[in-house]
C-alpha cells in the first residue's frame, strides 16, 4: 500500500511543488513506484515535471467532479506517475462545494490505485480549501515545506489546527510527517535563527535535511526537469537524494 503524503502550507512560495518534484523523482530513483498528484490549479507541478498543460483535456477536475478513471488521466514522466492540473481544476473549488462526499473525493479516487505504489505525493495549492482538504483527507501524513525566512512560522498555526479538524472530523490516522526547511541560505544569520527558531518549536518534528536556496532549483522547472535530470551533480540535486533516503527511512 502507497504511503500517501500531502504537502501543503497555505503560505504562497516556500517550495511545495519544488519539493514534490524533485523528491517524487529522488523516491524514484530509490526504486520506489510514485505517483505525483498536482491538486493545484497553477499546475505547477504539472508544467515543471515536463507536461504542456494546453496539450491536456483531461486532468484532477475530471477525477473529482466526473469520477474519470486514474487510468486515462494518468501521465508517465521520468519514471515518475502524474495525476496533472490544469486551470480547470480551479472550478472544482466551487463545485465540490455542492457534491456528496465532498471531502473524499480525492480519497475514493487514490484508494483504487494506492496498491500500485510506494508513495503517492500530493502537490497542494497555497489555501486551507476543498482540495486541500481532500488531500488531508486522502493522505497519511502532511509533509509542511517552510521557508527559512523572517515569517516563516507565520501561518503554520492555522495549518496545524487544519490538520488537527481532519483529523478529528475526517481522517482520524492523518498525521504530520514532519517539517521541511527550504530555501536556506547559509550566508545569512536570518537564516540559521530561523531554523533555529523552528527547530526550538518544532523539535524533532524538523527533517535533518535542510534544503538549500541554489539557482539550479530554480532553473530545472523551466526546463521541465527534476534537478536530478536536470543536473544530477548540483547541490539541490544531492540535497533532494539525501532527503529520499531520509523520508524512506521514516516509511520504508
Ligand atoms: N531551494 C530553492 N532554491 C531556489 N529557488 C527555489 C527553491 N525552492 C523553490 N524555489 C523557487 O521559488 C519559487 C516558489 O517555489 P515553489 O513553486 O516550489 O513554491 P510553492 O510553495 O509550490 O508555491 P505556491 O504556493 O505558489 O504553490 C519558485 O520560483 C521556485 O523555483
Ligand atoms: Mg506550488
Amino acid at each position: 500500500m502507497a504511503q500517501i503524503i500531502a504537502l501543503a502550507n497555505q503560505k504562497g512560495g516556500v517550495g511545495k511543488t519544488t519539493t514534490s518534484i524533485n523528491l517524487a523523482a529522488a523516491l524514484n530513483k530509490a526504486g520506489k513506484k510514485v505517483l505525483l498528484v498536482d491538486a493545484d490549479p497553477q499546475g505547477n507541478a504539472t508544467s515543471g515535471i515536463g507536461i504542456d498543460k494546453a496539450a491536456i483535456n483531461i486532468d484532477l477536475y475530471d477525477v473529482l467532479l466526473h469520477e474519470a478513471d486514474l487510468g486515462d488521466v494518468v501521465l508517465t514522466v521520468d519514471g515518475v506517475d502524474l495525476l496533472p492540473a490544469t486551470i480547470q481544476l480551479s472550478e472544482s473549488e466551487v463545485q465540490l462545494v455542492a457534491a456528496d462526499r465532498r471531502e473524499y473525493r480525492l480519497k475514493d479516487a487514490l484508494a483504487k490505485v494506492a496498491d500500485q505504489y510506494d508513495y503517492i505525493l500530493i502537490d497542494n495549492p497555497p489555501s486551507l480549501g476543498l482540495l486541500t482538504i481532500n488531500s488531508f483527507t486522502a493522505a497519511d501524513a502532511v509533509l509542511i515545506p517552510v521557508q527559512t525566512e523572517f515569517y516563516a512560522l507565520e501561518g503554520l498555526g492555522q495549518l496545524i489546527n487544519s490538520i488537527e479538524l481532519v483529523r478529528q472530523n475526517l481522517n482520524h490516522q492523518l498525521e504530520m510527517a514532519g517539517i521541511l526547511l527550504t530555501m536556506y541560505d547559509a550566508r545569512t544569520n536570518l537564516a540559521k535563527q530561523v531554523a533555529e527558531e523552528v527547530r526550538s518549536y518544532f523539535d524533532n518534528r524538523v527533517y535533518q535535511t535542510v534544503i538549500p536556496r541554489t539557482v539550479r532549483l530554480s532553473e530545472a522547472p523551466s526546463y521541465g526537469q527534476a534537478i536530478i535530470d536536470f543536473d544530477p551533480k548540483s547541490l539541490g540535486a544531492r540535497v533532494y537524494r539525501e532527503f529520499a533516503q531520509e523520508v524512506i527511512k521514516q516509511y520504508g
